[in-house]
């Protein structure tokens, strides 16, 4: 009798921690790459290249090189590390904050496109 509640609970239960992480990754990122791609076209490739590898035009009047996304010291921060400096910006460096001139949401965007560009490797924390 005690022993077939306890069964059902254990199972229920065994279902709800399958179904925990799969909601997780059911949750889209935040950030649509394709309006991040104009925006950052048009935004920041002069400094950032086109291919986010920091080389842009305007980088030879620059004091402070842009980064290269595909570095590892880039690809393992975070996104909340990356919106950090998107929205208020690098201190003493022509990387100003964009919070005055993209939305949150265009933040999210042309973020989400960097990611697409080069993917978050958490990993490259642990290389040599
Ligand atoms: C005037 C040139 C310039 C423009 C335009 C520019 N950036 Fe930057 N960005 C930099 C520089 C320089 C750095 C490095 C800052 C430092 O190390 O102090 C940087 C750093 C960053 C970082 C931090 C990377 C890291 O690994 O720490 C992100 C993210 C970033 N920029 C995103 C953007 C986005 C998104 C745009 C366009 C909306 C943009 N930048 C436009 C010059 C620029």
């Amino acid at each position: 009798m005690m022993s077939r509640q306890f069964y059902t609970f254990g199972f229920l239960f065994f279902l709800l921690m399958l179904a925990y992480p799969m909601w997780g990754l059911s949750q889209e990122p935040l950030g649509n790459p394709k309006e991040g791609k104009v925006l950052y076209e048009k935004h920041c490739a002069n400094c950032h290249g086109i291919n986010g590898t920091g080389d842009g035009p305007d980088t030879q009047f620059l004091m402070v090189q842009p980064a290269n996304f595909h570095s590892l010291a880039s690809r393992s921060k975070t996104d909340w590390d990356l919106m950090t400096i998107i929205t208020f910006g690098a201190a003493f460096s022509p990387m100003h904050g964009w919070a005055d001139r993209l939305t949150e949401e265009e933040r999210w965007d042309v973020l989400r496109y960097i990611r697409l560009l080069a993917p978050f490797n958490p990993m490259a924390r642990y290389q040599p």
